[in-house]
């Protein structure tokens, strides 16, 4: 990053960039990721992609996840974003290790993830939570051991907390019971620091912090983005904004409840009504 800075300063990079950054998840479940990077970045402009009408990302194979994946970062480039936040973890595992290039930066949420889990345990024990794309694919094992091959590293997939968070049953004793019932084994295993690898997990923190009875360090992706972010500003590898302009938050499709989560999940902040877009290719 000083090579970064040094090129802005010598006016290679505008110190001032006011094109928004683009970010995208599989539905509505981003936001979290979006709140995150408001509340870092105050004067930044975001636009917001949420492919609703392929989602769930979380139960597909690599291959279609990549299709998608792909399709969604082109599809944000022609609306003239600066830089791209793979919001989804499910996605970000095809972009792991960097071996892709694109017009501007595409940053994923595991390997800040992982980034901040090494520097919070204490016993090198940490417990990864996400989808079953995220765990068979074990994107936060393989971005924990590119850093420090002796952590230990405990992976649960967590199927039916997504839908759980999609109902707004967050306080629900059912919920309790379920998250319970998917960290007893990583409680068993010594873990002391929890990855919360999935956009809607943040959602279930004081659920989390119960099972868990405050024990283990919770890490949520959504902030370790953020910051990176944010630091990669103030170092110049993009230009800053000047003023943040209106937010837009666009779906591949629009529902009423979509709608209605998206308000929940990003209370307090009042949201934009969702925009339908159709995200194919432009004809040739
Ligand atoms: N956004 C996904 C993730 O973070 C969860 C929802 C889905 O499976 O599409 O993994």
């Amino acid at each position: 990053t000083d090579t970064a800075f040094t090129a802005s300063r010598m006016g290679k990079i505008p110190m001032f960039d006011n094109r928004p950054i683009g970010l995208f998840d599989s539905g509505i479940g981003g936001l979290t990721v979006f709140k995150s990077l408001l509340h870092a970045l105050p004067h930044e402009s975001f636009v917001y992609l949420g492919d609703t009408a392929r989602l769930p990302y979380g139960s597909k194979s690599p291959q279609t996840i990549e299709r998608y994946v792909l399709q969604n970062i082109d599809f944000l480039i022609r609306k003239n974003v600066k830089a791209i936040v793979v919001a989804c973890n499910s996605a970000s595992t095809v972009l792991l290790g960097g071996t892709k290039s694109f017009a501007v930066p595409v940053y994923n949420v595991i390997e800040p993830g992982a980034a901040t889990a090494l520097k919070a345990t204490s016993g090198k024990k940490i417990g990864v939570l996400g989808t079953k794309a995220t765990i068979s694919a074990k994107s936060y094992v393989r971005a924990l051991h590119a850093l420090d091959s002796s952590v230990q590293v405990f992976q649960q997939a967590c199927p039916l907390l997504v839908p759980l968070v999609e109902e707004g049953w967050e306080s629900d004793p059912i919920t309790n019971l379920v998250v319970y019932r998917y960290v007893a084994p990583l409680i068993d295993a010594g873990v002391d620091t929890l990855i919360m690898g999935c956009t809607h997990y943040p959602a279930l923190r004081t659920n989390l912090e119960k099972a868990t009875a405050g024990r283990m360090t919770l890490v949520d992706s959504s902030e370790a983005i953020a910051n990176l972010i944010a630091a990669d500003i103030a170092s110049g590898r993009f230009g800053a904004s000047e003023m943040r302009s209106d937010l837009e938050i666009m779906t591949t499709d629009v529902s009423a409840s979509f709608s209605e989560v998206a308000i929940r999940l990003m209370a307090p902040h009042v949201i934009p009504p969702l925009v339908e877009v159709d995200i194919s290719p432009l004809a040739p």
